[in-house]
Parts: structure tokens; sequence; C-alpha cells
């Protein structure tokens, strides 16, 4: 595969901060008078929840799941490996899963049904990005910043073989 791809953009920094900022007063709106707690998928949700979390209007917590489903390759392997578990106990809590983007579905699926064995009270999808295209699973996204087409994106937090996660916007690679 070619290693040099170029790197077309989807979204500025800026439209990516204002969108955040819309989705954090949707959460302080829906979740007024609770205290939920913010999950981010690592490593891929790690940008989008330091910007969420200071757009939340409301007091919440935040706490980090990490899987690995790709390898160094730009297709889903469809096996989730759970790598680390949130230290805060789920039970009773208001959970929101912060997740980067939205593919197969297969991530968020697992998630979810592994969440709610714990018994919170209640667990919503945010998702930054989503690729509705390529879903395998049904996934109940609450909050979606942007759909994406169906073309490899990075940036924002968001990896190609670990390339790319430190841009400031999103784009798609071109190879
Ligand atoms: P899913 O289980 O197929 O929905 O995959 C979800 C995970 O795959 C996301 O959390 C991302 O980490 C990764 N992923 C899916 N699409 C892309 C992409 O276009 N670029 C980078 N990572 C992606
Ligand atoms: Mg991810």
């Amino acid at each position: 595969m070619n290693d040099k791809p170029t790197i077309c953009t989807l979204f500025t920094e800026e439209e990516i901060l204002e969108r955040v900022d819309q989705l954090g007063a949707e959460i302080g709106e829906d979740y007024a008078g609770k205290n939920p707690l913010l999950v981010g998928v690592l490593k891929g949700a790690w940008v989008f929840l330091a910007d969420l979390t200071r757009a939340v209007t409301i007091p919440h917590e935040a706490d980090f799941i990490q899987v690995s489903s790709y390898g160094s390759e730009t297709q889903t392997s469809g096996v989730v490996k759970l790598v680390m578990e949130p230290l805060t106990s789920l039970a009773g809590r208001d959970v929101i899963l912060v997740e980067d983007i939205v593919d197969s579905g297969y991530t968020l699926k697992k998630l979810v049904e592994r969440f709610k064995a714990q018994k919170p009270t209640s667990v919503e999808i945010c998702a930054l990005l989503d690729k509705p295209e390529r879903r395998e699973v049904k996934v109940d996204i609450k909050y979606t910043g942007f759909p994406v087409p169906n073309k490899f994106v990075v940036g924002y937090g968001i990896d190609w073989d670990e390339r790319f996660r430190h841009l400031p916007y999103i784009g798609y690679l071109e190879f």
C-alpha cells in the first residue's frame, strides 16, 4: 500500500469545535440534574472527549475503556479485543459512550452489551463520526457529530496505523 497518502480535508478545526460545542450543549440539556459518566473509547476518542468534556454544560465525570479491533489495515477485523476496562463502577450511572467513528458497528454493539450487564441506569452513544454505508449491525446513536462517506478518515484522534492522530482537522486518505 502507498506509504504517503494525500489527506483531503473533510472538516476543519473550527467546524469540528463548533459541532462539539453543540453536542455538549445538547448533552447538558438532556442530562440536566444528573451526573452522567462519559466513557471514551481509546485511543480514537481521546481528542474528541477532551473537547467534549469542556463543552458539556453540566457537571459530569469521565473515564475510558480501551479496545482494539484494527491492525495496520484499513479494514475492520470484526474481532473486538478489550484492552482496558473503566475504573468507575457503571452500576446506577447514566453512561454515555464516546466514540470517534462508527463503522461496521461491532465495537459499539459489543460495548453496549458489556456495559448493560453492569446495570447502569442508562447507556447512550455519542459518536463524532458515523459511516452509515458500512454498517453491519444495528446500533442506536443518540448523538452524532457528522456523517462521513465511505472513506478512510484520519485526524482529531483518529489514526491510520497510529499515524495522523495529531492533526487538528479531519480528512480522508487518498492513496
Ligand atoms: P466498527 O467496530 O467497525 O464500528 O469500528 C469502529 C472502530 O474502527 C472505530 O472506533 C475506529 O477506531 C475504527 N475505524 C473505523 N473506521 C475508521 C476510519 O475511517 N479511520 C480510522 N479508524 C476507523
Ligand atoms: Mg475507535
